[in-house]
């Protein structure tokens, strides 16, 4: 048998990806831009094995059904042939996150399985090769291979689509975001079908793809600039432009709640009072907000007139992955 195990956080794009131009192999329609935060991470250990008939995956130690494996199950098909292995592997994984809320990431566990895996087999990959893997289980997993701040290069091949860590002077030490949990249900359009509809159907979508290389490059330069306004202003604006694809897709969807609303709205007002924080939000209802580390205690203190504490989970930027493969590689 095979056995290793990796640990991977959860990203949260600032500059979205949103479509694709090979659903296959997961190519994006654009670049994207991401910070790994500490908070919410998974922690897989895989194991092939020569008497397993066939793929097991466990989540928090219950076993999943073919429908919650099917993601799990395409992935390992294709580490098993791309890399020439035979033995069928059980997977078993574990969300580290603040509460039940919902917020286990597709980001984090496909990293980590694609990091298990690597360690697992021996692969020896570099963080290049790594974050091809993961692309190939979740598009997002790619940027969750590298610390802080991450660009997804969207190339135009398997070969060439990658995330790529971006040098910040550790700037990212001084940000937080906070999460704002509104909502803990299953989404209702997962973000793989929402960005379908969208590309496929929405009069919107050239609109969003036309302000992407503006977006990057002004986010790329506050980064560099260590310029928090120009970075929030620019995460605010992307965000609400991906969000407002979705009400011109076919049929129309989004992805807010009243709650959201209200969440968007205290933001702004917070602004107006003088604390400098911004919003974005992903394929569902939860509202995360970027803020300063310094402002992050006044910032929840505002907010906490509107939210529990339960509601309220901050994250500072996180590491990147961690292959842990002293706990395997054994050989029978
Ligand atoms: C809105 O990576 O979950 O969070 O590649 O189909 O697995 P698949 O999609 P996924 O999409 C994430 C979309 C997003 C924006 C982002 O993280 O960039």
């Amino acid at each position: 048998m095979y056995t290793g195990k990796a640990r991977a956080y959860t990203n949260i794009a600032l500059i979205k990806y949103w479509g694709k131009k090979d659903e296959h192999l997961i190519l994006p329609m654009n670049n994207s831009l991401s910070l790994t935060l500490d908070a919410f991470y998974t922690e897989t250990t895989v194991e092939f094995n020569k008497s397993f008939t066939e793929d097991s995956f466990f989540l928090d130690g219950i076993k999943q059904d073919q429908k919650q494996t099917a993601k799990i199950t395409a992935f390992l098909a294709l580490v098993r042939q791309q890399y020439q292995v035979s033995l069928f592997a059980k997977v078993d994984s574990r969300n580290f996150v603040p509460t039940a809320a919902g917020l286990a990431s597709s980001a984090s566990g496909l990293a980590a399985l694609a990091g298990a895996c690597s360690a697992a087999l021996n692969l020896g990959l570099t963080d290049k090769e790594l974050s091809r893997l993961a692309r190939r289980g979740s598009g997002s997993a790619c940027r969750s291979i590298f610390g802080g701040f991450a660009e997804w290069q969207k190339g135009a091949s398997d070969q060439t689509s990658f995330a790529e860590a971006i040098v910040s002077d550790n700037w990212e030490q001084d940000l937080a975001m906070l999460f704002v949990l509104v909502d803990d249900g299953i989404k209702d359009v997962s973000s793989r079908d929402g960005m379908k509809r969208t590309v496929e159907t929405s009069s919107f979508y050239a609109g969003w793809l036309s302000s992407i290389d503006a977006d990057l490059k002004t986010a790329k330069q506050a980064i560099a600039e260590k310029d928090f306004t120009a970075l929030g202003e620019v995460t605010e604006a992307n965000a609400l432009r991906m969000h407002g694809t979705t009400l011109a897709a076919n049929p129309p969807f989004t992805y807010w709640s009243p709650e959201s609303l209200t969440v968007m709205q205290l933001v702004r007002q917070a602004r107006q009072n003088g604390l400098p924080c911004y919003f974005t939000m992903d394929a569902g209802p939860n509202v995360k907000i970027l803020v300063e580390k310094k402002n992050l205690a006044a910032l929840k203190q505002f907010l906490a007139h509107h939210f529990s504490s339960e509601q309220l989970i901050s994250a500072n930027a996180g590491p990147g992955i961690t292959l842990l493969p002293e706990e395997g590689s054994e050989k029978s």
